[in-house]
């Protein structure tokens, strides 16, 4: 099975490079070998590569600068899902498209399914919210997983900022009260290398390694795991702060828990407690 890859150069893309499962050869193209912006330039890889399998990594990710570039998000998450289901149609390859939490506005009193009602509060998310409706809309085959917070050893991610600040800093404030699902990228690469070999299977699905915290409860995490590692020479106070707090452009939900139940059943992964995950990227960095 041949699998194209798009972002690879991305926390998820490269994770994905780095777990390719027996049987698949990798076709693995950076933003530079790539752009899913450019639909010509996209049809052409994809009719020259003919994979079985495309797993768009792609994303422009920047949640709060987002706000001030709408076009650039757009661009990369809503016309760039748009452009490779075309070309997927066109070569009969199956697209797996990766979405967000951000789709949602937080106000669910339980774990969201992937049916629930979308609601995006900022840019980021109504543009990759553009991107699912472009695929649903398409002929493409295939699905779309949305995962949460998103991290991994390489890379922008809030794992990298905390343990750089946690020994910049003599305290630290977070917030407390946003709760979602912290997700490896390692996690979610095994559960699209298992979706990516399972054809039959289609539709929205949501991915998120297991439990639930706010980014308060994963900072004193991080910090308690590092300084096990021996990653910190010591421990900081961190202080539990309210959103309003610590504004920031884009406004984000307050709740985007994911219920993964349905894909731990049909790709037929486990999943780990975020905890165990954030343990293993640690190990990995240190
Ligand atoms: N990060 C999170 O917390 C989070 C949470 C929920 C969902 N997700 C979703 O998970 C997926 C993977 O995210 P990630 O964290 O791995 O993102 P990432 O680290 O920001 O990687 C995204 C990759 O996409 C590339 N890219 C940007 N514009 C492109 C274009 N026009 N054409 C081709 N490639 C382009 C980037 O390349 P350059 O660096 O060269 O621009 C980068 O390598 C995305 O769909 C994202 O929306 C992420």
């Amino acid at each position: 099975m041949k699998v194209l890859v798009t972002g690879a150069g991305g926390q998820l893309g490269r994770m994905l490079c780095a777990t390719v499962p027996a049987g698949v050869t990798l076709d693995a193209r950076s933003s530079a070998q790539l752009d899913v912006s450019d639909l010509a330039e996209v049809s052409r890889v994809v009719a020259e590569a003919r994979p079985g399998v495309i797993i768009n990594a792609a994303a422009y990710t920047a949640v709060d600068r987002a706000e001030q570039e709408p076009e650039h998000a757009h661009a990369v998450n809503a016309l760039g899902p748009a452009h490779l289901a075309q070309a997927a149609t066109h070569c009969g390859a199956r697209l797996l498209q990766v979405s967000t939490d951000y789709v949602f506005d937080g106000t669910s009193a339980r774990p969201y399914r992937p049916l629930d009602a979308c609601h995006p509060l900022g840019v980021y998310g109504a543009s990759k919210r553009a991107g699912e409706e472009a695929v649903l809309a398409s002929a493409a085959q295939g699905l779309i997983l949305r995962t949460s917070w998103l991290y991994a050893a390489q890379g922008n991610n809030f794992v990298r900022t905390m343990l750089r600040l946690m020994a910049e800093r003599d305290e630290l404030g977070v917030v407390a009260d946003q709760v979602g699902c912290p997700t490896w990228a390692g996690t979610l690469a095994q559960a699209l290398w298992a979706a990516a070999q399972r054809p039959q299977l289609h539709g929205l699905y949501h991915w998120a390694d297991l439990g639930v915290a706010s980014w308060y409860d994963f900072a004193v995490a991080i910090q308690e795991e590092a300084l096990a590692l021996g990653m910190l020479d010591r421990a900081i106070p961190i202080r539990p702060l309210r959103t309003e707090d610590y504004p920031t452009p884009a406004r984000r939900p307050a709740y985007s828990v994911l219920d993964s139940a349905d894909a731990r059943r049909d790709f037929a992964v486990a999943g780990m407690h975020w905890r165990v995950a954030l343990r293993m990227m640690l190990k990995e960095l240190a």
